[in-house]
């Protein structure tokens, strides 16, 4: 691909914007020798400003969320993408988030620009496990492992029963539930159908990843083995 929409689509501006960055001399290759608009170097050697490129499309990241942000482009308050460098909402393809967790839930979500990967994570026929740990109201009955494992649960206006899900007590009113689907507000719901309440919601591992010690509001790019660690169970 041409330098010039190489780098439009990274967003670090417009085509007439890179065009002037070209024409300014700012672009260059690890050797500091300028470049220009149709010059179609390897990824990996263009420089802006002395700085490599941003990776090229084909991204996978995770973000350890926090509580407080959105998961959209454009509503109201604080959203996921404040958290990333800003010309990453400006890509295309598009980054996107790989399904969403409620503002209210902290914990690992992935964001990619990869289409068909993003399919392949969300598609209902992956059942990828997602790992969350809930923070309840009230103390655990001591039935909620089977109701959820029973595969027979009907949550409010669902039209067909939740896959069975597995609910581990951590502590009195902790546990850690195991899903394999994804329906919206479905840990709370869950738990609401069995007379609780989430106070407080986190997700640690979508299939084989882990958020491991990653900071809050923190991000890293997952490299080729990790894409692959992220079906393996
Ligand atoms: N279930 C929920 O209720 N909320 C989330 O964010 C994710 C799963």
């Amino acid at each position: 691909m041409k330098l010039l929409r190489t780098i439009a689509n990274l967003g670090y501006g417009s085509r007439r914007d890179v065009t002037a960055m070209i024409r300014e001399g700012r672009v260059t290759d690890a050797h500091g020798e300028v470049l220009y608009t149709d010059d179609e170097p390897a990824h990996a050697d263009v420089r802006i400003d002395g700085e490599p490129l941003d990776p090229p499309a084909g991204l996978l990241l995770m973000l350890h969320k926090p509580v407080g942000y959105t998961c959209s482009t454009k509503d109201r308050g604080r959203l996921v993408y404040d958290l990333l460098p800003p010309r990453f909402a400006r890509r295309s393809p598009q980054l996107s988030t790989v399904g969403r967790l409620d503002r209210d839930t902290s914990g690992l979500l992935l964001l990619t620009d990869d289409g068909a990967l993003l399919h392949r994570i969300i598609s209902p026929k992956s059942k990828l496990p997602k790992v969350y740990e809930a923070t309840l109201a009230q103390p655990l009955r001591g039935d909620e492992a089977a109701i959820f494992a029973s595969g027979t649960l009907m949550l409010e206006s669902e039209k067909t029963p939740l896959l069975p899900a597995e609910l581990e007590a951590l502590s009195p009113a902790r546990a850690r539930l195991t899903l394999h689907e994804g329906r919206y507000h479905q840990v709370r719901r869950m738990f609401a159908a069995v007379g609780n309440h989430v106070e407080a919601l986190h997700r640690s591992h979508v299939g084989g990843l882990a958020l491991g010690g990653l900071a809050e509001g923190a991000w890293r790019t997952l490299g080729p083995g990790e894409w692959e660690q992220l079906f393996q169970q």
